[in-house]
């Protein structure tokens, strides 16, 4: 479900002609719907509205102040990865008691800033972390709330660079050792031990892994009832996928479910870490044929967005949906989307049937709006593009094209 749509042989986002926007901010521009972050972020929360639950949308997925800030409004919270991501969720006033912080290599000047802020708990992922966790609590003489990260060593069948939750990954602890981590930090005084945590991959298409995680958990909890620990939190991280081609994902629904099953004997709140499945499918990345190239062996679109744009097909091999901005009733030929980068990994589809358009025409990359302009870079010293979000038949642009001046930020000539 989402609001980018054809009128006639035009496409809108919401009630606007996308090519009417892209004539005031030039292309290229990733384009947001408010509408579908809006229905994706109700979608969930309406999901699991039978238990206490808590949604930290996953700041890496995008970052842009008013992403957050309208997820915010809506009472998500935030699951973040470093000190940057904890100022753009502050700033964009998401409440600190709804700040989960992940990531395997906190350091201990984002553990005293989040600390400060008061956040809800750390995913602790290693026992050195843990202690530099303990050294800031003492230092700033607070007591810090912390989750154990296990690493359930299930397979999420998901690509190998967004897997995480295999013995061999770099992820959380392995359940071998979380309940003598428990116990340690269980008897110190400057931790208040609140939760148990995992997140075993990305762009998940079937809840299995999600059931035999939190299954995993289940044990874990039983095993530390046992001795006398007590928690409050069960979050099971983020995941759930995307159609991106012709993947069938679970929707917010069946996932609520089949994680719900598992727990509903259970009063912890549950915590999700969704990105993708709120974000994802709520932006497309706007850009323009530049020129048209054939080449006898092959045929190619050289368009104004690239790699450092949109990252995830150079990097991942993805498949993002390309359709033209105004349809056109032509044949369709098999055509590579490349960028104005000096690398031949510089591809937005490869071997695509497109309907023969001209210099000048504009594309839609679909499914754009997750890991899109938050993996983006300035390579080639190409200034990052400009953000726009819709709300109905009004538009803004939410974050400037960057210009040379800024590129040059903090540079000096030695
Ligand atoms: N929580 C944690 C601890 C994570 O590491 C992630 C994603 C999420 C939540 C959100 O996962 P999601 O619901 O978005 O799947 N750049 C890659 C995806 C990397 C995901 C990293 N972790 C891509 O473009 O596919």
């Amino acid at each position: 479900m989402n609001y980018f749509h054809y009128k006639d042989k035009e496409l809108y986002c919401e009630n606007i002609p996308v090519k009417q926007i892209a004539s005031k901010v030039k292309t290229p521009f990733y384009l947001y719907s408010s509408a579908t972050l809006t229905h994706n972020f109700n979608a969930f929360d309406k999901a699991f509205s039978g238990h206490p639950h808590l949604i930290c949308f996953a700041v890496k997925a995008n970052s842009n102040l008013t992403v957050l800030n309208l997820l915010g409004e809506l009472g998500a919270g935030a699951d973040i990865v470093s000190g940057g991501e904890l100022h753009r969720a502050l700033k964009a006033g998401i409440p600190a008691g709804k700040i989960v912080y992940s990531g395997v290599g906190k350091t201990e000047k984002e553990i005293r800033e989040a600390a400060k802020a008061d956040i809800l708990m750390f995913n602790v992922e290693s026992m050195e972390e843990l202690d530099a966790i303990s050294r800031q609590a003492r230092r700033l003489k607070c007591r810090i709330r912390i989750s154990f990260r296990v690493n359930p060593d299930v397979n999420a069948n998901t690509h190998p660079y967004i897997s995480t939750g295999l013995k061999k990954n770099k992820f959380g602890l392995p359940m071998s050792q979380a309940l003598k981590a428990y116990k340690i930090a269980s008897k110190r005084n400057e931790l208040d031990v609140v939760g148990i945590d995992c997140h075993i991959g990305s762009q998940l298409i079937q809840v299995e892994p999600f059931v035999d995680a939190i299954r995993r958990i289940k044990f874990l909890l039983r095993e530390l009832d046992d001795f006398g620990i007590k928690l409050d939190f069960i979050d099971i991280g983020g995941g759930l996928g995307i159609k991106y081609q012709d993947e069938i994902p679970p929707q917010p629904d069946a996932y609520a479910q089949a994680l719900l099953s598992e727990i509903n004997d259970l009063s912890h709140c549950l915590i999700i870490e969704p990105g993708r499945s709120i974000v994802g499918n709520a932006g497309i990345l706007v850009t323009k044929i530049l020129y048209t190239k054939d080449t006898g062996e092959k045929r190619f679109y050289i368009v104004d967005a690239a790699m450092n744009d949109l990252a995830r097909p150079s990097l991942y091999e993805a498949y993002h949906e390309i359709i033209p901005v105004i349809k056109t009733d032509t044949h369709l030929h098999t055509t590579d989307i490349v960028g104005p980068i000096c690398e031949t990994g510089d591809f937005l589809a490869r071997e695509r049937p497109m309907p023969d358009l001209n210099q000048g025409s504009l594309l839609a990359v679909m499914s754009a709006g997750a890991y899109g302009f938050s993996m983006s870079s300035n390579y080639n010293s190409r200034p990052r593009v400009p953000e726009v979000m819709v709300r109905d038949d009004q538009f803004k642009v939410i974050r400037k094209r960057e210009t040379y001046a800024r590129l040059l930020l903090g540079e000096t000539i030695w």
